[in-house]
């Protein structure tokens, strides 16, 4: 094997572990490794972002594609530490934790925001009210658009050797966040991310996923087609807790808690209003 494909076989080991089924024909190449190579990183050095890495990460974000090329997104770089230990506090009073150390620790929190705030302007400018932004989809197409240019950004600082963790925590206190960092009606903080200098020696592994025929349906959709590869997952997701000295756990617990407690939901149960109050409608 070739030192690429030798690679390519650990990062996909890591990806899936050794208990399931692993892919055989996956294409090499850079980008795909990458993107392989993805962890979260919750552990950073104190060193500020190097020179650049968030105009690149933006430049990335920007070349992601966005809905009819309307840029409905923002992004509101946090660099202040005391603005930033000021939403990290904020957030920390919604968890039970009392504080979110990696948030503390990172030299810059990004929010990425739903923005149809620009639009509404050049609309109202035009002497008209911009009655479609009243309509659901109008705050999905907005937030597919922020999603979609953080996922560029965050593949764009690992590529520098920076570390990311998106936080939808943030949505915690949504309301708060907005005034803390002056959000205009008709925008909308859909997630953070964190992004600093990994400090290797704390940092985590590749968190496997479950085989590929979970998610994978070919024409039509089978609803049965997961259950026979769940229990695969389950052996790989003990694993890999064991090896990082995490409570043992099954997969399907996480499913279950995540689907059965409004503890989990740490505020983020009356979004609804919170949104509707930031000028979307949701119709
Ligand atoms: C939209 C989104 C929101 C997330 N929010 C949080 C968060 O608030 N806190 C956190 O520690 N991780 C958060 N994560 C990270 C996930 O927990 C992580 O991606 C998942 O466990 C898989 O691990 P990996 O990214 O290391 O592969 C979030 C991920 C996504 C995609």
């Amino acid at each position: 094997m070739s030192t690429s494909q030798d690679k390519l076989a650990t990062l996909l080991t890591e990806r899936y572990g050794k208990s399931q089924q692993i892919p055989e024909n996956i294409i090499a190449t850079p980008q795909v490794e990458a993107m392989l190579s993805h962890k979260s990183v919750r552990a950073f050095l104190p060193d500020p972002l190097p020179e650049g890495a968030l105009e690149t990460m933006v430049a990335a974000a920007q070349s992601a594609s966005s809905s009819s090329n309307l840029h409905q997104w923002s992004v509101v770089a946090i660099t202040d530490r005391v603005l930033k230990q000021k939403i990290s506090d904020t957030i920390a009073r919604t968890v039970p934790t009392n504080h979110i150390p990696y948030l503390e620790e990172a030299p810059v929190l990004l929010l990425w925001i739903a923005d149809l705030s620009r639009g509404a302007k050049i609309t109202r400018e035009k002497g008209e009210e911009p009655l479609v932004f009243d309509y659901l989809d109008s705050f999905l197409m907005a937030s597919v658009d922020a999603t979609l240019a953080a996922q560029n950004a965050a593949l764009a600082a690992e590529s520098m050797g920076l570390g990311i963790v998106f936080m939808g925590m943030i949505r915690n206190a949504s309301r708060e966040v907005a005034e803390i960092v002056n959000l205009p009606q008709h925008s909308f903080a859909t997630f953070g991310m964190v992004v600093g200098k990994p400090d290797s020696s704390r940092t985590s592994s590749i968190r496997p996923r479950p085989e590929q025929a979970v998610v994978l349906h070919y024409n039509r959709y089978d609803q049965e087609r997961y259950r026979n590869h769940i229990e695969n997952y389950e052996k790989v997701f003990l694993d890999f807790r064991q090896a990082q000295s995490m409570k043992p756990k099954i997969w399907k617990d996480s499913v279950y808690q995540s689907a059965t407690s409004l503890e989990y939901m740490g505020g983020r149960e009356y979004l609804r209003e919170t949104v509707q109050d930031r000028g979307f409608k949701l119709k």
